[in-house]
């Protein structure tokens, strides 16, 4: 039987996971698990373009996320999960690339402008943020993937990984499958406040939260603000919490809280408890998973050690490959 195509996809260590990564990548990368062979990382070296100067957390993260990717259903006997910096091959290859990669391909890259107007607090005038997408396109081309489930955002980075691949391929010959992005539908999970879910908002509700926390965090949501008061009619489909209620909460009750909306039968609170049943038994899996997690510190650092290994072994073939076509 032919091999399985493969995945792989990264995520950098920016921190408790929440559940707009849960739902917008974390759920999809579980479902890829079976059907192809799975890479997926936790983007250390990433996470230092942007806080080099700041590094005080990064270990830290890099457990939590994996204490979360766990939990939420990634299994290292099916995928290969590791960290960037522990497959050192992947900075070999992004020197090789970096050397058939004209600058204006990154000078042009709009997340490499986007950021830095973003973080304007910091310095990213620096090589290493503007090789950003070289450092990428050397994670996914050594595991020579051919999908790559990414959201939006990252299209420009899958892009130039190709462009970089066929310029290697061009010159050397060929070694590098084009990937491809992998665009999953996915829910839209809006924050607390109904902007984006963001850690930097402080809107989040995280895996890690209890549910005594989810319930304090989902009782003072903003609603319609149409609904000041109890007999004020609403409009559901402008309000966070039934954004939530379209993906936790069954049809028929979502029905019930959206007519009970529209004609003020019932109030935001009664809407919310029946979102929080839904919410609730969806987490609690997840939470009872990661209490058994972090009991055991020591062995989420050799889940990370032991795939770190396999990883290196695939990367190590394709790096002596790479090596051997350009004739070093
Ligand atoms: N740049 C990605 C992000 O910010 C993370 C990442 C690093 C990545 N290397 C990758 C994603 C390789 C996919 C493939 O989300
Ligand atoms: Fe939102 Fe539910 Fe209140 Fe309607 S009843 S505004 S859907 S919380």
């Amino acid at each position: 039987m032919r091999e399985k195509e493969r995945v792989l996809s990264g995520i950098r260590p920016t921190g408790k996971l929440h559940l707009g990564n849960l739902l917008g990548a974390l759920d999809n990368w579980k479902n890829l698990q079976s059907q192809f062979q799975c890479f997926f990382f936790i983007a250390d070296w990433h996470a230092l373009t942007t806080e080099y100067a700041d590094t005080a957390e990064i270990r830290q993260n890099i457990a939590e996320m994996t204490i979360d990717m766990l939990a939420a259903g990634l299994d290292p006997n099916e995928s290969t999960l590791f960290v960037q910096s522990q497959v050192p091959e992947h900075a070999e290859l992004h020197l090789l690339l970096s050397m058939i990669t004209p600058l204006p391909w990154l000078e042009r890259n709009p997340t490499y402008k986007e950021l830095q107007q973003e973080l304007s607090n910091r310095d990213l005038a620096t090589y290493g943020f503007l090789g950003y997408p070289v450092l990428q396109a050397a994670d996914i081309l050594i595991y020579k993937a051919n999908y790559v489930p990414v959201g939006v955002d990252q299209l420009p980075h899958i892009e130039l990984t190709r462009e970089i691949a066929r310029r290697f391929n061009f010159t050397y010959r060929e070694v590098f499958p084009l990937p491809e992005a992998k665009l999953t539908e996915f829910p839209k999970v809006p924050g607390t406040d109904g902007r984006k879910m963001s850690k930097s908002y402080n809107n989040c509700i995280y895996l890690s939260d209890s549910p005594e926390e989810v319930v304090a965090k989902v009782k003072p949501m903003i609603t319609d603000p149409a609904r000041a008061r109890r007999y004020d009619p609403g409009n559901p489909e402008v309000c966070p919490v039934f954004d939530y209620h379209k993906i936790f909460t069954p049809v028929v009750e979502q029905e019930y809280c959206a007519s009970g909306c529209r004609t003020a039968a019932i109030g935001c609170l009664d809407c919310k408890e029946v979102l929080l049943k839904h919410l609730l038994a969806y987490l609690a899996p997840l939470q009872e998973r990661r209490s058994q997690l972090v009991k055991d510190l020591m062995g989420i650092q050799e889940t990370l050690s032991d795939g770190s290994k396999k990883a290196r072994s695939v990367a190590a073939t394709t790096l002596a490959e790479a090596k051997e076509a350009i004739g070093i």
